[in-house]
């Protein structure tokens, strides 16, 4: 097995909004072995399954109540072993994420008598520091019965675990074994750069980072002690076979503090967001490719996933997002996509009252939040009456029933292009300007951003009838 994530196409399954096996309105893990021919057939290499373990659902699984179950209300351990059985069958591997920066509040570790060995908390009456929480307020909650403040660098539902203990470095341990014994292929560590705070505690030097890169904090986050635990985890890792691999996100504006991430002892992949937050612009597009491949060893491509608008919103049209496909399938190494991109499925402008996320809930509605990408995927014309969130009527026509087939449809063009993906390497052509353009192996890809076009030679696939990307054969 010769590290098979190098250029892996993975597919991300946010679990809550896949496919609902038992009609409750909520995606489970039954659902996904029933939709695993879909993937295959779409030929992606592996899935990346959103937390499904016990939680009381405060951020949707993201606040563990148990690191080693299987939330009901998704199913139960069986069905995990039998979704991964069924995956391997078919040649899908399988990612689970690992939720280690914090875990729910309802985590006997954090109810129970042991709370201050293993969380970050501090007694006395003032706030221990200005760490903001990254949803609106301070990053400290008071409890009056314990008598401490306690952190969370995301809602207090989330208490943030303390990796100076090595009581915590060794329970994770026990987690990553559990499932690697159960057969996942690897993890995606949430907040993997966050783990670590500045012992100390200090203040964050003011004015906070004002960029939309919340995590450019430099005392909650990214302390180099964080590093120990990621050559601990690859030392336990490469204990097993079959080539796993570890996925961390890593957030951050300036791309060379990702790179320490990825040394040969650490992290395999870290998920690279320039491409999350740049316009539909040639320039800056090429930019941030350019940077990407310049500053990492391994750039992991991402447009969309459960926390961002979806691309067909965020680059003004089904146009931009077809021909997204085209270049997110062409860069050179892994790619992520996120369920329901293949079907072009566009942000859903939900009415506020069914609105369930955090933060639209801890910000009282300034922030709208990620619910809009979350939208339960329509599999049939006829659309699922109770998903947790409604699905809008157009879908219908986006639902995968309507497209599978359809000469031209999203869906089509995803399988095609997951099916003529190039290898090979990368190189820059020159191009004229609104228009970005590169080779690998005997395929180059062309995007065009304005009305221009340069098309010459042999198209593979094109976006749409305009071209606005193409695959050329040279
Ligand atoms: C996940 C989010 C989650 C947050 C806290 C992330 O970055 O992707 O969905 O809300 O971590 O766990
Ligand atoms: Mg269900």
């Amino acid at each position: 097995m010769s590290e098979w994530w190098r250029d892996a196409v993975f597919y991300q399954v946010y679990v809550r909004s896949f496919a609902d096996s038992d009609g409750d309105g909520v995606g489970d893990l039954p659902g996904i072995t029933a939709k695993l021919d879909y993937l295959r057939e779409l030929a992606v290499d592996a899935i990346w399954l959103t937390p499904f373990y016990p939680s009381p659902q405060a951020d949707h699984g993201y606040d563990v109540a148990d690191y080693v179950g299987v939330e009901p209300l998704f199913g139960t351990l069986d069905d995990f072993d039998e979704l991964i059985a069924s995956a391997h069958a078919r040649d899908i591997r399988v990612v689970v994420d690992i939720v280690p920066n914090h875990s729910s509040s309802q985590h006997p570790w954090f109810t129970g008598p042991d709370r201050e060995r293993r969380y970050v908390t501090v007694g006395g009456d003032d706030l221990p520091n200005n760490w903001p929480s990254n949803w609106g307020g301070p990053a400290w909650t008071y409890d009056d019965e314990r008598g401490h403040w306690f952190l969370h660098l995301f809602a207090p539902e989330q208490p943030d675990l303390d990796w100076n203990r090595q009581l915590v470095r060794n329970d994770f341990r026990e987690i990553l074994r559990f499932w690697l014994d159960r057969g996942v292929d690897g993890f995606r560590i949430d907040v993997a750069h966050g783990l670590v705070k500045k012992a100390s505690l200090e203040n964050e030097p003011e004015p906070f980072p004002t960029n939309r890169f919340s995590s450019d904090w430099r005392t909650a986050i990214d302390q180099p002690e964080v590093h120990d635990v990621y050559r601990d985890w690859r030392r336990l890792i490469d204990e097993y076979d079959g080539d796993r691999v570890f996925v961390g996100e890593v957030v951050f504006s300036d791309q060379r503090r990702v790179a320490p991430y990825l040394r040969t002892d650490e992290l395999h992949l870290a998920f690279n967001f320039s491409l999350v937050f740049q316009p539909w612009d040639a320039d800056a597009i090429r930019e941030s490719i350019g940077e990407s491949l310049r500053e990492l060893p391994i750039v992991t491509w991402v447009f969309e996933n459960h926390d961002v608008t979806r691309i067909v919103t965020r680059f003004g049209g089904e146009r931009q997002a077809r021909a997204a496909a085209l270049l997110l399938l062409a860069l050179p190494g892994p790619a992520f996509m996120y369920q329901g991109q293949e079907l072009g499925l566009e942000e859903v402008d939900l009415p506020d009252d069914v609105r369930q996320d955090p933060i639209f809930l801890r910000t009282e509605g300034q922030r709208k939040g990620r619910d809009g990408c979350r939208v339960p995927i329509p599999w049939t014309r006829e659309l699922q009456a109770n998903a947790w969130l409604p699905q809008p009527a157009s879908w219908s026509e986006k639902s995968v029933a309507a497209q599978t087939g359809r000469d031209g449809s999203f869906l089509e063009l995803y399988r095609a292009a997951l099916s003529l993906r190039p290898s090979g390497s990368f190189a820059w052509r020159e191009s004229q300007p609104g228009t970005l353009a590169f080779d690998r192996d005997e395929l180059t890809c062309i995007v065009h951003f304005g009305d221009e076009r340069m098309v010459d030679g042999e198209v593979v696939l094109a976006s749409d009838a305009d071209q606005t990307a193409v695959w050329v054969r040279r």
